[in-house]
C-alpha cells in the first residue's frame, strides 16, 4: 500500500510518474520534531537500507547523510554526499515500511548518528512523501518501482567489456588499444573517449587535430564490434563563435543570475555557462545536439560533471584570492593557515554558488538551490528524449554520473570517481542493491578504480566482482598507472575472467530485462531473501544476483580466499575459466572458502542452474 503525504507546496521533480492521492498530516510512522524535521524511533535490531548511492554499509545506520549531488572523487568514510540524490529508505524490524521523500534539494538523513535510536530525516523545503507498506523488501521495491517507471535497458553490446581512460589523447591511443586488446585475446565492445577528443573541452566538437576523422574511426572499431562511447559534459564553453554557446545565448537556453544575464561558472574549459536542463525548450534544444555525433556513428554516450560541478565562480574565486593576499602578507599563524588552505579547498562545489543561479521554469525563475539533485537527471533526460526521434530505431548507450530517482527511466549512472583502493570493492557492492532498489539497474564501479595506482592483484579482484555487474568498464584518471588489462604480466587470468563475462551476458541480459520489467532488483542483500536468519540480515559482503547466485568477491589485499555465510544450502563454483570450473555443495553455515587469484568464486543458490554459453552450471534440474 502506498500513501502519500504533501508538505507545502512541493516543486514537481517528476520522479513519481502515477497520481496518488495526498494527505496533508504527518503520516502515523513518524513524528515531527520542534525543527520540523521527520523522526522515528529506531529499535535495537531495525536495519535500514537504501539511500542509493551513498558511502558505508548496506544497513545505513550510524551515520548522517546529506544528499545534494556533488561532484566528490574521495569516497571516504566521513563523506556525506556523492553525485546522485536516491532519498528512498526501507526500515525492516519491529515494522517494516518504506519511504521516498521526494524532494529536489538539499536532504540529511541522520540514520542513529547524533543518536543510535533515532531517525531524523532532515528535508530542505516542502516535499512529497510515499510511505510503502508491503510483504517483504521486495514487495515494498515493486510498488515503489511501480510509480517511477520501467528502467532504462541499454543495447546489449552495453554489457560486453569496456575499457576507458582519461589520457587517450589521439586516434592512434585508441587505435593501439583495440590492437593490444585483440592481439592479447581479450574481447573488448566498447572504448571510452574522455574529454581529450574535444576541441578544447568544448561539447560536440572533435579536434581534428587528433581525431583528423572519428567517423572513420568509429566506423572501423564497430566493424570490429568495439563501439566508441564519447563523453558530454555539462557546461558549456563561453567562446565567442562556438556554435552551441550562441545558439545557447541567443535561445535563453542557459541558467540565469539574479540579474537575469547567463550564470558563469568554471569547468575543464575555463568559463561555462550551464544549460537549464530543467526547462523543456532547452532540453530539446542540447539534445538535439548529439546529433554531431551521432551523425558521425556514435552509440553511446557518458554524461558527466552534471551535479553541476563548478570549479569555482569569478567572483568567489576574486573575493578568495584578495581574503588570501590579505592572510598570507603577515605572519601565516595556524588560525590564518588553516582558513588560506579552506578557502582554496572551498572553491569547489562551494555550496553558496549554487544558490547563485536560475531556472527558467514555465517563465518562473527557481533557484538553482530548490532543484539542485534534479540537473543531472535532466541532462540525461535531454539527451533521451532527443535520441529517440533523432535514431528511432537505433538502441543508443546512455549513462550519467549525476542523478535523482526517475533518471533511471532515460539511462544508467556509473558509481563515479572510486579509487583503486580494496574498500572500494565492497563500497560499489554495498551501493549496488540500494541502487536497484531506485530503479538504476545498469549501473557498475569504475573497473581497476579511477583515481590512485591499480595493482594486479586488486585489478583481477576487481574483476571478478565486476564480472557480474551490467556495466563493466576498466576506467582511470589521467597521471594514474594505466591499466589496460594487456599491461599486466597476469594477463592470461585476466582475459579469462573477460571470456566468462561474455559467456554470463545471454544470462545476465535476460536477468536485466526480467528485472526492468517487473520491477525486481537484480543485486539483494541476502536480509530480503531471509528475513528471519539473523546471520543473513547481518551480511555486509555478499550479495544475492537474481534468483540463482550469490556472488562474494575478495576485496582484501592478499587474501586467498574469504568467510562466507551460506543461508541455505548452495553449491559453490570456482571457476578458472569458461569450461574449466569445480563444483562443490556446501551446507548453510559459515565458512572459510578459498579463492586464489586466478579462481572466480561464486554461489549457486539451492536447486537452481544458470546457462553459461549453453553449458549448464549448477544443479541438475530433470
Ligand atoms: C570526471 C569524471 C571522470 C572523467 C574526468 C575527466 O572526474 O567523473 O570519469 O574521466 O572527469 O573527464
Amino acid at each position: 500500500m502506498i500513501e502519500k503525504y504533501t508538505f507545502g507546496t512541493p516543486f514537481p521533480t517528476e520522479a513519481v510518474i502515477v497520481q496518488i492521492e495526498s494527505r496533508r498530516e504527518t503520516p502515523k510512522l513518524l513524528e515531527r520534531d520542534e525543527d520540523g524535521a521527520l523522526v522515528y524511533k529506531l529499535a535495537d535490531k531495525d536495519i535500514v537500507y537504501g539511500l542509493g548511492e551513498q558511502i558505508r554499509g548496506i544497513n545505513k545506520r550510524g551515520w548522517k547523510y546529506v544528499n545534494w549531488n556533488y561532484d566528490n572523487p574521495h569516497h571516504h568514510e566521513d563523506t556525506k554526499s556523492l553525485y546522485g540524490a536516491h532519498n528512498f529508505i526501507i526500515v525492516r524490524g519491529e515494522k517494516l515500511w518504506g519511504a521516498f521523500f521526494d524532494y529536489a534539494g538539499r536532504i540529511e538523513f541522520d540514520i542513529g548518528y547524533t543518536r543510535r535510536d533515532l531517525m531524523r530525516i532532515d528535508v530542505g523545503g516542502d516535499f512529497d512523501l510515499y510511505i510503502i507498506t508491503g510483504q517483504s523488501e521486495d514487495d515494498i521495491v515493486k510498488q515503489f518501482r511501480e510509480i517511477i517507471g520501467r528502467s532504462y535497458v541499454p543495447p546489449k553490446w552495453a554489457f560486453g567489456y569496456g575499457q576507458s581512460r582519461w589520457g587517450y589523447k589521439n586516434e592512434s591511443d585508441i587505435r593501439e588499444v583495440a590492437d593490444s586488446y585483440e592481439a592479447a585475446g581479450i574481447p573488448l565492445s566498447a572504448i571510452y573517449i574522455d574529454i581529450d577528443y574535444m576541441d578544447s573541452y568544448k561539447d560536440f566538437t572533435v579536434d581534428k587535430s587528433r581525431f583528423a576523422d572519428l567517423a572513420a574511426l568509429a566506423s572501423d572499431m564497430l566493424a570490429r564490434g568495439i563501439h566508441l562511447v564519447p563523453i558530454i559534459d555539462a557546461g558549456v564553453k563561453i567562446e565567442p563563435g562556438y556554435d552551441v554557446y550562441e545558439e545557447g545565448v541567443a535561445g535563453g537556453y542557459f541558467c540565469k543570475n539574479a540579474e537575469g544575464g547567463d550564470f558563469v561558472g568554471a569547468v575543464w574549459p575555463g568559463r561555462v555557462h550551464f544549460p537549464d536542463f530543467l526547462n523543456p525548450e532547452a532540453r530539446t534544444w542540447f539534445g538535439s545536439k548529439y546529433k554531431a555525433l551521432t551523425s558521425l556513428g556514435i552509440d553511446g554516450f557518458w554524461n558527466d560533471m552534471n551535479e553541476p560541478a563548478i570549479f569555482y565562480t569569478e567572483d568567489r574565486l576574486a573575493d578568495t584570492l584578495k581574503s588570501i593576499e590579505s592572510l598570507t602578507s603577515g605572519n601565516m599563524g595556524i588560525d590564518e593557515y588553516f582558513k588560506f588552505t579552506g578557502m582554496v579547498a572551498g572553491l569547489n562545489g562551494n555550496e553558496g554558488d549554487y544558490s547563485k543561479f536560475y531556472h527558467n521554469i514555465d517563465g518562473e525563475m527557481v533557484n538553482h538551490r530548490d532543484v539542485h539533485n534534479l540537473y543531472g537527471m535532466n541532462m540525461t533526460r535531454a539527451a533521451s528524449e532527443a535520441l529517440k526521434k533523432i535514431e528511432p530505431d537505433k538502441e543508443i548507450l546512455f549513462f550519467s554520473r549525476s542523478s535523482y530517482v526517475g533518471a533511471h527511466r532515460y539511462g544508467g549512472i556509473w558509481q563515479g570517481d572510486n579509487k583503486s583502493w580494496w574498500s572500494h570493492i565492497l563500497q560499489s557492492m554495498q551501493q549496488l542493491p540500494a541502487l536497484n532498489m531506485c530503479g538504476f539497474l545498469y549501473t557498475g564501479p569504475d573497473t581497476g578504480g579511477f583515481g590512485c595506482d591499480t595493482t594486479e592483484d586488486l585489478m583481477i579482484r576487481w574483476l571478478q566482482y565486476t564480472v557480474f555487474t551490467p556495466l563493466l568498464r576498466n576506467h582511470s584518471a589521467l597521471g594514474t598507472r594505466e591499466q589496460e588489462l594487456y599491461r599486466f604480466s597476469t594477463v592470461d587470468i585476466m582475459r579469462e575472467i573477460i571470456k566468462i563475462r561474455y559467456a554470463l551476458i545471454p544470462y545476465l541480459y535476460d536477468l536485466f530485462v526480467k528485472c526492468a520489467d517487473n520491477n525486481e532488483m537484480m543485486f539483494r542483500p541476502l536480509g530480503f531473501e531471509f528475513p528471519d536468519d539473523a546471520d543473513a540480515l547481518g551480511v555486509e559482503d555478499q550479495l544475492l544476483l537474481g534468483s540463482e547466485l550469490m556472488i562474494t568477491p575478495v576485496y582484501r589485499q592478499n587474501a586467498r580466499g574469504r568467510y562466507v555465510y551460506l543461508p541455505e544450502e548452495m553449491m559453490c563454483v570456482r571457476m578458472k575459466s569458461v569450461t574449466s570450473y569445480e563444483c562443490e555443495i556446501m551446507p548453510r553455515g559459515h565458512h572459510y572458502v578459498t579463492a586464489e587469484l586466478d579462481e572466480l568464486v561464486f554461489f549457486v543458490r539451492s536447486g537452481c542452474r544458470i546457462s553459461l554459453d549453453g553449458q549448464w552450471i549448477g544443479y541438475d534440474v530433470l
